[in-house]
């Protein structure tokens, strides 16, 4: 049977942008002209998600695994953020983004850390889309600086462990404050998580597109989004159990 679908948004977007060096090599280009390339798909979900209302928009720009690869790509990536910010935060505080930054920043060089606090800084006020660009970032690491964070405080006697429950956990999470990951695209055609947001994407839908990233467009977005639509979240229930054509529904 089909089901009706209904024009029901994610209120949280996470995207896992895959794809750009595959999409270089096809053009006989070196690898950081496809990161360069993947800015367009950037700039295009964060106006589009926007124009949606979506609530949240997280992108996963730079793994901490990310850092095994050849230390020329690495540079070029670091410099492209740089420059991103520089040429990107004026509009997007503009546009009310409120920008955030998660991951390991300690690792990430001292110019980069001064943007990423600057750029918080800036649109740290606004009331739009909340944008996530996770760098240096693991859902691993997430989670034990969380486990550390919370050991501390037991540790110091503010916090008794039986005290300790998912909210309370989730709060010293990357995302604190922020609705669960509710629509997790990955481009590029692999079907993985990559240690993204193991946490916050536990109960999120999954859209695998073959498109790479630079490629990806609005009817790429648009077709995630009508996948989200269409299907019946249960969280764990019977099909029986949540309401006749609950598709879309929200995570509890
Ligand atoms: C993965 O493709 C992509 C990355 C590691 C970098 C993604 C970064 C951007 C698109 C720039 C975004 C910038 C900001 C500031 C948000 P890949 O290199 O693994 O591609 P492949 O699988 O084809 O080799």
């Amino acid at each position: 049977m089909t089901r009706a679908v209904p024009n029901i948004v994610p209120r949280h977007v996470a995207i896992t942008m895959d794809g750009n060096g595959r999409w270089a090599a096809a053009r006989g280009l070196a690898r950081s002209a496809g990161h360069k390339a993947g800015l367009d798909p950037v700039r295009m979900c964060i106006q589009e998600c926007t124009r949606r209302e979506v609530t949240a928009l997280t992108l996963f720009a730079f793994s901490s695994e990310n850092w095994r690869r050849p230390v020329e790509e690495v540079a070029s990536l670091m410099g492209l953020f740089v420059e991103a910010l520089d040429r990107e935060i004026a509009e997007l505080h503009a546009n009310r983004v409120r920008v955030r930054f998660i991951g390991d920043r300690r690792t990430l060089s001292v110019r980069l850390q001064a943007r990423i606090a600057a750029a918080e800084e800036r649109t740290g006020g606004n009331d739009g889309l909340r944008l996530q660009i996770a760098m240096s970032y693991g859902g691993r690491w997430d989670i034990l600086q969380a486990a550390q964070k919370l050991a501390k405080e037991c540790a110091s006697g503010a916090l008794r462990p039986e005290a300790i429950d998912e909210q309370r956990f989730a709060a010293s999470l990357q995302l604190a404050g922020l609705p669960d990951a509710e629509l997790l695209i990955r481009t590029g055609g692999e079907q993985r998580i990559s240690n993204f947001l193991l946490w916050n994407a536990a109960y999120a839908e999954l859209y695998f597109s073959d498109r790479l990233w630079p490629d990806f467009d609005v009817a790429e977005l648009e077709a995630a989004f009508a996948f989200f639509g269409s299907r019946q979240r249960r969280f764990g229930r019977t099909s029986e159990q949540v309401e006749p054509g609950a598709s879309g529904g929200r995570t509890p």
